[in-house]
């Protein structure tokens, strides 16, 4: 592991994205891009998943604001406040003592706000200690972008399905236009983005912008060619409560574990079972 203070560089991988925010001199921001090492990227919204994904391998967490759907039972992530994410934010850092953190800025980022949005990304960087920020949004945020980085702020891209744009994007549906993606992704890394995340892009879309890009992309129903992948980790676990998107493979089912355990404990205090000796005060 590496130290607090010194650059944190992604494990098993050779990708340098970004520091850790215990560093006291500010963030720098390094990238290198190489073929076959991918960067891996997990939700969490609390101190339990955080710590869940801090003494695991994976690489960054993202305190997303699919909490909005996700722990707060929103239909979309529109109602999700800043307050929110700094709240979620701050859970998180207090369990990622490790891993890099990158935390969503809620809707609405106003792109002819820059001064607004400096001070929004940087009230969850005071508050939550996290390292980066991600914004929805494609060439109108360029200058928001590069205004963030100016200011100190490393800023994570996102483009395809944006959530946030819903209402816009006439639902939550692939986004095939490659030569509009292209140009987004390649003006925001322009503008000062360490990354990029890919959300529902064709297999072939995603890995040819992957190709063009020097930053990394990350992507989310994006195909195999990108240079890194996120989920949300309930979908990843089985904690979702209902469908989960094609692109989403569970590997455990902890909502099965979760209602056995309750059950099992519903059932031995019926049976008087529960507390026995050994889980009672002689
Ligand atoms: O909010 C979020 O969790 C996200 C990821 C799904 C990419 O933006």
């Amino acid at each position: 592991m590496p130290s607090a203070g010194t650059e944190i560089e992604f494990r098993n991988s050779s990708q340098k994205l970004s520091v850790k925010q215990i560093e006291v001199d500010g963030p720098s921001i390094r990238r290198e891009k190489s073929a076959g090492e991918k960067i891996t990227m997990l939700t969490a919204y609390d101190r339990t998943m955080a710590r869940w994904l801090d003494t695991s391998e994976v690489d960054a967490i993202l305190v997303g604001d699919s909490l909005g759907m996700v722990v707060q039972g929103h239909e979309t992530t529109l109602p999700v406040t800043l307050d929110d994410m700094v709240y979620h934010a701050t859970m998180v850092a207090r369990g990622a003592l490790q891993t890099m953190i990158v935390v969503d800025l809620p809707f609405p980022v106003d792109h002819t706000d820059i001064s607004g949005t400096i001070q929004a990304a940087a009230a969850v960087m005071k508050n939550s200690n996290c390292a980066a920020v991600k914004i929805e949004g494609g060439v109108e945020m360029a200058d928001t972008i590069n205004g963030l980085v100016t200011a100190g702020i490393p800023v994570m891209a996102h483009v395809g399905l944006r959530p946030q744009s819903v209402n816009v994007l006439g639902g939550y549906k692939i986004q095939r236009d490659e030569q509009q993606l292209t140009a987004q992704s390649l003006a925001l890394e322009q503008a000062g983005a360490f990354a990029v995340v890919l959300e529902c892009v064709p297999a072939a879309i995603a890995a040819r912008i992957s190709g063009q890009l020097n930053i990394p992309t990350i992507g989310i129903g994006a195909g195999i060619g990108c240079d890194g992948q996120v989920l949300v980790i309930h979908d990843l676990v089985g904690l979702t409560d209902g469908p989960v998107p094609k692109f989403v493979n569970p590997y455990a089912n902890v909502n099965q574990v979760i209602g056995k355990a309750i059950n099992q404990w519903v059932h031995d205090v019926a049976e008087k079972k529960y507390p026995d000796d050994q889980t009672s005060y002689q």
